[in-house]
């Protein structure tokens, strides 16, 4: 008989960016059941009020407990830092979200002093992360900047064009100038620049993103509630996304670095 644990696993992002979250769990849980839900009609978040990101948050959560998911990721960093607490509260499944184990990734390396953090404008002025790694660790030198130009510029797959570095440049050399060590990648979206950021930053800077360590939260999150599917093969993965086009299922695709499978359309709604 199916039982909880056989249950799916739920993500959720305002697009299809939490697929790399997504992709480092099912390398580290490949017997996990995925249900994920991209609310693309209504991305970006990163420029919304912390109000309109909450209700539509409830709105993601809302989906994937109508499926049944034994637990939650929240797979996208502007929704962790405006949404996450207000979860903790009443959700009746364990959830999670990506700051804390980017934080954490980011702290694992205890020479880590200067650290820049490039995100959403969302993201930035919520300080979930500033706040986070300044009461994990005394005297670190933290500098957010929100980078908006750069979700779009990666959607439409200029990854490696010039515009695309003259846009990073702008943006982070005030970063560079001030010595940082670490760059802590907060936008599900960004991990699709590293070979960019590699090429144009200094030898020297370490890049993070959360998608291994949120992995490894997640697995110890489930141990800890015996929620792990201890069933052996490959699980299944379910893309939901609000809009359905071409171009979303085309980015999926590069997402998740696999077959997506079909992908669904979601009909949201309040609670
Ligand atoms: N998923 C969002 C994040 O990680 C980036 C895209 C958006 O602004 O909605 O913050």
């Amino acid at each position: 008989m199916a039982g909880v644990k056989d249950a799916a696993l739920g993500f959720f992002d305002s697009g299809v960016g939490g697929l790399t979250v997504v992709r480092a769990v099912q390398d580290l849980l490949p017997g996990e059941d995925v249900i994920y839900l991209g609310d693309t009609a209504r991305l970006p978040y990163g420029s919304k009020s912390p109000e309109t990101i909450r209700q539509f948050a409830e709105e993601d959560v809302n989906f994937l407990l109508s499926k049944g998911v034994k637990a939650i990721v929240v797979a996208c960093n502007t929704a962790t830092a405006h949404a996450l607490p207000k979860f903790w509260e009443n959700c009746p499944v364990p959830i999670m979200g990506v700051i804390e184990p980017g934080v954490e990734a980011v702290l694992a390396d205890e020479s880590a002093e200067r650290i820049g953090i490039i995100a959403t404008r969302g993201t930035i002025q919520s300080h979930a992360y500033q706040h986070a790694l300044a009461t994990r660790k005394r005297g670190l030198m933290i500098h957010g900047i929100a980078t908006p130009l750069l979700v779009p510029l990666i959607e439409e797959d200029w990854i490696s064009e010039e515009v695309t570095k003259e846009v990073i440049n702008k943006y982070l050399d005030p970063l560079v100038a001030k010595g940082i060590d670490t760059l802590m990648l907060a936008c599900t979206h960004y991990p699709l620049l590293m070979p960019v950021l590699d090429e144009i930053l200094p030898g020297d800077v370490r890049l993070v993103d959360s998608a291994t360590t949120c992995a490894e939260r997640l697995k110890e999150m489930l141990e800890g509630t015996d929620l792990l599917n201890a069933k052996g093969g490959n699980g299944k993965l379910e893309i939901y996304l609000t809009d359905l086009s071409e171009q979303f299922e085309e980015l999926a695709k590069r997402f998740l670095r696999r077959p997506t499978g079909k992908v669904r359309r979601a009909v949201l709604s309040a609670s």
